[in-house]
């Protein structure tokens, strides 16, 4: 059994002092420290530093790591030009990432104090370094294909994917699946898919209205999408549209990303069926996406995470230089509740979204910590997630299931 005492503990999306967590692999008690001592005599108690913090692991729901080798290959600033640049680069780019790197990329990630993230796979690259990192991982094996003629094949392809990562479910892995988009996904191969997720009750999640080029395609079958699926796949019409995509998960909750470019009206939908939102504010401005109106999220109770994307269109896997990102981008509102709404969205709202048995601070659920140190006392206890968020680098401590990792 361990104990820590820090100065402020993140519980019930509020911060309180005086308070203390025993734990092994679960948490097992949180009380003042004199009485977890003297209930658990035999703990060791960890050391911290003044004005320390704890949180419960950070979750990155969306990350590709098999796009880790890009640095300053891709271009940015519009997002058919950056789609383009992704499938003239795409074989040096994979063919550069290697097992070391990936696994450099989950270090990197737990640096910043995430436990658990969501890995969208396209290839089953990245399965080997999601079961050997410390980290637990929601493994989303990527469905795409839009070409009737090779449809079946590329199906066929992702249920293999999908059963090979069935075999590490024991070594943190949670198999899922993920729809590319509704414009790359057939939508016979999508009900298929969709079907797969029901009966096996798997995680899914789909890019949706990420670019105006994609709402533009979907709507009228014009735009910058036009001449790309003329020249890659001499079609000239979209396969689906936004209201047939989204009515096709009715009746599955799914995490859709971006939605940068959702209506009004389309967000009310994804309200009233249960779905939720992973915001990726770096990776949007990046590809000239837009900005996510969050403030609508807010008042529509869409629950939404915070996620970093891949490398591909992101500089690094920080998830708090995401969130400094994100306090940069959306001025409207309270700055301290915002905050506060950013580090839910990286502990208690993914593990709602995706049922896991961490992301809070509660007994019986898994010893998944992040430990953060500020610079000095902070002013109030409502501006703690503000300056956890201005002056995280990096975390001084990660726990996961009760093992000290950092
Ligand atoms: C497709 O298979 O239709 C597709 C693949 C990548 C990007 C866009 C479309
Ligand atoms: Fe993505």
């Amino acid at each position: 059994m361990t104990i820590i005492n820090p100065n402020y503990i993140y519980i019930n999306g509020k911060f309180q002092e005086n308070l203390a967590v025993a734990f092994d692999k679960k948490i097992k008690a949180i009380d003042t420290i004199e009485n977890l001592q003297k209930n658990y005599p035999q703990a060791t108690v960890e050391e911290t530093k003044e004005n320390s913090v704890l949180y419960p692991g950070f979750i990155n729901t969306h990350v590709h790591l098999e796009f880790s080798a890009n640095k300053t290959t891709l271009q940015y600033g519009s997002f058919m030009p950056w789609l383009d640049s992704v499938i003239k680069n795409r074989e040096e780019l994979m063919g550069a990432c290697d097992n070391e790197m990936m696994m450099q990329e989950c270090q990197n990630m737990m640096k910043s104090g995430i436990t658990t993230f969501g890995a969208i796979s396209s290839f089953g690259l990245e399965l080997e370094v999601c079961t050997k990192t410390p980290q637990k991982v929601i493994f989303f094996n990527e469905l795409i294909g839009s070409n009737p003629s090779i449809v079946d094949m590329l199906y066929g392809d992702f249920l293999e994917r999908l059963d090979e990562s069935k075999k590490y479910s024991n070594q943190g892995v949670t198999p899922a699946i993920a729809i590319h988009s509704p414009y790359s996904v057939h939508p016979i191969v999508l009900k298929r898919a969709i079907n797969v997720a029901k009966t096996e009750n798997l995680p899914i999640t789909a890019h949706f209205l990420e670019s105006q080029a994609e709402r533009q395609w979907l709507e009228d079958d014009s735009g910058e999408f036009l001449p790309f699926f003329q020249k890659f796949f001499n079609s000239f019409k979209s396969v689906t549209k936004i209201n047939e995509f989204l009515e096709s998960f009715d009746d599955i909750p799914t995490h859709f990303v971006h939605v940068v470019q959702a209506n009004n009206e389309e967000l009310q939908y994804l309200a009233k069926k249960g779905h939720s939102i992973a915001h990726c504010p770096r990776s949007n401005r990046l590809l000239g996406c837009g900005r996510l109106p969050i403030e609508t999220l807010i008042e529509l109770n869409i629950p939404f995470t915070i996620a970093t994307d891949g490398l591909s269109s992101n500089n690094s896997l920080n998830i708090l230089e995401e969130l400094r990102a994100g306090l940069m981008l959306h001025h409207l509102g309270s700055l301290e509740k915002l905050a506060l709404l950013f580090i839910a969205s990286i502990t208690s709202k993914p593990a709602e979204v995706f049922a896991l048995n961490s992301g809070k601070i509660e007994v019986g659920k898994d010893a998944d910590f992040a430990l953060v140190t500020l610079p000095a006392k902070p002013s109030s206890l409502e501006s703690i997630a503000l300056q956890t968020i201005l002056h995280t680098k990096e975390v001084s401590n990660v726990w996961i299931n009760g093992k000290k990792e950092i």
